[in-house]
């Protein structure tokens, strides 16, 4: 193996020792070189443009700007290079703002040598897949930044995901909230919407209960303004997303028809920058709305026959109901590697790629929603949260991707309907 066909990576530490041992560490590996040492958060963005490194190990704390801050300046930059962060904090906050300003891994200080090797050889197969996608340079105004995400023409809109499943059970309500939470920070504001009007849970997975319901809204659709909604919205104490709950008895979900629910839909987004739509198994025409004004719909399946059967249904009709493949996020849940049903294999079967793999952790998973706290509130280094963040990085991808496609006319004709 040539030099330049190795790993090449740059440490980024204020701390000389750790420098040092990561460098010593690493020595005896035939695929990865060490290229450069930054002592402090701007040395290593100086670094990172001369040396474009495939992988940048990152502290958090340093004294002149944080890991933080340097991975999102790296990322706008050398945007090829892919960066693991490398911290004591076991603060779920740290660890999912890391992961929002565009890292792609991290590991808790100190890291065992196989948790430090395996992640850098993940980076580095990432940041050949990179370069390889980008042999132009991309140019800057295409790069989307962690907190905002949503830039399109004009005018700024909030992008409506919404989560399906046509199958009950199969992780709609546990996704939405997490993705939820994950997406929420300072400067990107979260809605979560629970278009479940019979039976819905939104509320009760974040341990929040309220006066109002979305029926407060739709009956008002023609005359929003922002104190209305904000006086119907519940803020979830734990992480400062709002929701809006689904209706608290279930005769009421018939009062809400398929048009007032569009209308405050394309309402809150102007509001939000995030509008995550938890939706019932049941094709209601107020989940078919959802589906259709959304800009990204998450097609959830599990391993099980029913499961995979009602998602090739879906998937059949999916161009008649006008979701453009380009829309679709088709995703599987509950994944238990015991099982011969692969990710692969239905993959190929439907012909549709899986973005995310998201694995069965009932110790971790179920306590969390009986708990009412989202998984991604909690310890980030476990593999349901980490795919989790993946699945949300597929999520921004996929939404920079269709507004770098929209002509700005098109864009805006979608988004104001
Ligand atoms: N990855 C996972 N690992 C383990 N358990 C999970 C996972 N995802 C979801 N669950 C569990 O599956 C159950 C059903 O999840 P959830 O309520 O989110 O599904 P749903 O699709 O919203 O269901 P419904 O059709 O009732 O709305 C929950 O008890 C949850 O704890
Ligand atoms: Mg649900």
């Amino acid at each position: 193996m040539t030099s330049e066909q190795k790993i090449q990576v740059l440490i980024v530490d204020d701390i000389p020792e750790t420098r040092e041992n990561i460098r010593k560490l690493l020595q005896f590996e035939n695929d990865i070189n060490v290229i450069g040492l930054a002592r402090t958060g701007h040395e290593g963005i100086e670094l990172a443009k001369e040396l474009k490194p495939d992988v940048i190990l990152m502290d958090i704390n340093m004294p002149d700007i944080d890991g933080i801050t340097a991975t999102e300046e790296i990322k706008r930059q050398v945007p090829a290079s892919q960066i693991v962060i490398l911290s004591v904090q076991s603060d779920p906050n740290y660890m999912r703002r890391a992961m929002l300003a565009g890292a792609r891994d991290y590991l808790t200080k100190p890291p065992t040598v196989d948790e430090l090797i395996s992640a850098i050889r993940r980076a580095g197969v990432m940041a050949q897949a990179e370069i390889a996608k980008t042999s132009q340079p991309i140019p800057k105004q295409k790069i989307v930044s962690g907190s905002n995400s949503y830039t399109s023409g004009m005018m700024s809109y909030g992008k409506i995901i919404t989560v399906y499943s046509p199958k009950g059970g199969t992780g709609c309500t546990t996704l939405a909230t997490n993705i939820a939470v994950t997406l929420n920070n300072d400067d990107t504001s979260v809605l979560l919407v629970d278009s479940n009007l019979q039976f819905g849970d939104v509320a009760i997975f974040l341990n929040e209960q309220g006066k109002f319901s979305v029926i407060d809204l739709t009956s008002r659709a023609d005359e929003l303004d922002p104190e209305v909604v904000d006086s119907v919205l519940i803020k979830h104490s734990k992480s400062g997303v709002k929701i809006l709950a689904a209706p608290y008895r279930p005769e009421h979900a018939e009062n809400v028809t398929a048009e007032e629910f569009t209308k405050i839909l394309r309402y809150l987004r102007q509001l939000y920058s995030y509008v995550i739509v938890d939706t019932s198994s049941t094709l209601t025409d107020v989940t078919l709305a959802a589906i259709d004004a959304s800009d990204v719909v998450i097609l959830i399946t599990t391993q099980d026959i029913p499961a995979i059967k009602n998602a090739r249904l879906f998937l059949d009709v999916s161009e008649a109901l006008g979701i453009e493949q380009q829309r679709l996020l088709f995703v599987m849940n509950r994944y238990d590697k015991r099982i011969g049903i692969t990710p692969e294999k239905v993959s190929e079967n439907f012909k549709q790629s899986i973005s995310a793999v998201i694995p069965l952790e009932d110790r971790i998973v179920v306590p969390s929603v009986n708990r009412g706290l989202p998984f991604m509130l909690g310890d980030m280094s476990k593999p349901v949260a980490k795919a989790l963040l993946s699945l949300v990085e597929a999520i921004r991808e996929r939404l920079a991707e269709i507004s770098e496609q929209q002509e700005p006319e098109l864009a805006i004709r979608n988004i104001g309907g």
